[in-house]
């Protein structure tokens, strides 16, 4: 199977938004807010059939708490999930909870064998409980033959709303296949995905949906003086790339630009600064900020802004050998400052940091880069929630917002000039990382020394979150999340908006 892809290896199912639940649909998921059973239509309804409705719920303690389900053997089956307090204040969570449910509602039904799925008691959240549905139930399956194999997969889902929800429900279809696909790429080892390969799907990308492309290898970076990008790529056997595709509008009627920037290291051995196999673990998902920008760039082709998005990523192996960088380089970057390197391993910066001056140079009012930069920012927000840096207060703030709204968990951390010396050199500009504290922050500090005056920058810290070792949340298998995908798309569209 060629790894080159330009969709995701898992289908999403048929979707129609329907008045109400159709008469052959296996199963039917109702959604239930904590402490609504009594009021609810879908039940009410049920209990014509299913007299002990109320009394099966409360033996066995199903209020509509989120995280809680039911399922009745009926025909069709019933699944019922609980959507949590309708007057959680919450922003995150109240769409969250809706979300959550959908998954867990869709992925339940899938084991007790449905094909067709109806979802029923989501109101008007329709967005949350198609995007719970199609990344609940997004598997890998390209390499296992775990006992999900033998699971039907869900060919048809019925979502019952009264609203014309039809423009949101291909909205949805695009973002989450998209983010998705972002998973499927993530979840590709580096034996199968490494710089060569993850250009290739980058072009291929930009063939299949309309977006102009260009990739640049060794020589030309050497050209344009990337000397960041080539120093962490020149350790691998396969060499580096530097891969740059953008969407025009076909009317230009709006000037504005914006660059998105993923972090591209396919895989990260820490180089000769070599990590332990534990933190080793998982390194192939250091290309999660390229998969969630090379995703959002697909996405925002079919969905066509009027704005120009251009997406960048710079894509190396972090290899250690007789060809890699030494502790103790100093490297020459492409926007003429000097790095000593003191940690091979703190490589994504470097190659960002190029990718930063090369946007730079487009124009661009707005940069926002993804990136598995640090474990310090893990240990500093816990493994689900990215971190937010940038140059603009109101840039940062309006990535929080969106963030919220989509479900991408993010906190904003502050920038420190007390903290500046941490990353001065005494032999270059300066160094690649900083002391044992805040190493989120220092990382985030040496990315803001690439950008030009006059640009917008934000920097999200994805470590954490791109990569779950377990299944959380609407999350219901382990591995790449696609995070970030869904902010990136929202934000392209709230800045259209915005210029409108
Ligand atoms: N790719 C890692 C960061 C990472 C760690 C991502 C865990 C996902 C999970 C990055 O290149 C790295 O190794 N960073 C170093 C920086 C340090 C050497 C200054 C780190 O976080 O330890
Ligand atoms: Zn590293
Ligand atoms: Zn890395």
């Amino acid at each position: 199977m060629s790894s080159i892809i330009t969709k995701s290896y898992f289908t999403l199912p048929e979707t129609k938004i329907v008045p109400a639940p159709p008469e052959d649909t296996d199963t039917v998921v109702i959604g239930v807010y904590k402490n609504e059973l009594r009021q609810s239509k879908d039940i009410n309804k049920i209990s014509e059939k299913i007299k002990d409705i109320f009394y099966i719920c409360e033996k066995a303690n199903f209020d509509g708490d989120s995280g809680k389900f039911l399922y009745i053997l009926n025909k069709p089956i019933i699944v019922l999930v609980g959507l949590g307090d309708r007057k959680e204040s919450d922003i995150f969570w109240s769409r969250e909870n809706i979300r959550r449910a959908s998954a867990l509602g869709c992925t339940e039904a899938r084991k007790l064998g449905a094909e067709s799925v109806t979802l029923c008691g989501f109101e008007e959240k329709v967005r949350e409980a198609l995007e719970g549905a199609f990344i609940g139930l997004y598997r890998f399956k390209k390499y296992s033959k775990h006992e999900h194999e033998r699971e039907k997969e869900v060919k048809k889902l019925f979502l019952v709303s009264d609203k014309n929800s039809e423009k949101i429900a291909e909205f949805v279809r695009i973002v989450c296949e998209a983010q998705n696909f972002a998973r499927d790429i993530i979840n590709e080892p580096g034996n199968v995905i490494n710089p060569s390969t993850l250009a290739e799907i980058g072009s291929a990308i930009a063939q299949e949906y309309g977006l102009f492309c260009e990739i640049f290898g060794v020589e030309e970076m050497k050209k344009m003086g990337m000397h960041g990008v080539l120093a962490v790529g020149q350790g691998s056997a396969v060499p580096p790339k530097f891969v740059h595709i953008w969407y025009k509008p076909e009317e230009i009627k709006s000037s504005i630009k914006i660059a998105l920037i993923g972090k591209a290291i396919t895989f990260d051995s820490g180089g000769l600064s070599i990590k332990t196999n534990q933190n080793m673990q998982h390194m192939k998902a250091d290309k999660s900020g390229a998969c969630a920008i090379l995703a959002a760039m697909k996405a925002i082709a079919q969905i066509k802004p009027n704005i120009q998005v251009h997406g960048i990523y710079a894509t190396c192996e972090n290899m250690p050998s007789g060809t890699a960088q030494r502790v103790d380089d100093i490297i020459k970057m492409m926007n003429g400052k000097t790095v000593e390197v003191v940690n091979t391993d703190a490589e994504g910066r470097l190659t960002l940091a190029d990718a930063i001056s090369f946007a730079n140079k487009l124009g661009v009012s707005k940069i926002l880069d993804m990136a598995t930069l640090t474990g310090a920012c893990m240990v500093a927000l816990g493994e689900f929630t990215a971190g937010i840096m940038g140059n603009s207060d109101e840039f940062k703030r309006l990535i929080f917002e969106t963030g919220l709204e989509v479900g991408d968990k993010m906190w904003i951390l502050p920038f420190d000039k007390d903290m500046e010396e941490k990353i001065k050199s005494p032999v270059a500009d300066l160094k690649n990382a900083g002391d044992s504290y805040g190493g989120a922050i220092t990382a985030g500090m040496f990315l803001s020394e690439f950008v030009e005056k006059g640009i917008d920058w934000c920097h999200i810290d994805i470590a954490g979150p791109a990569f779950v070792k377990k299944k959380i949340g609407c999350y219901t298998v382990e591995g790449a999340t696609g995070f970030g995908v869904r902010t990136a798309v929202e934000l392209v569209k709230k800045i259209q908006i915005q210029n409108q």
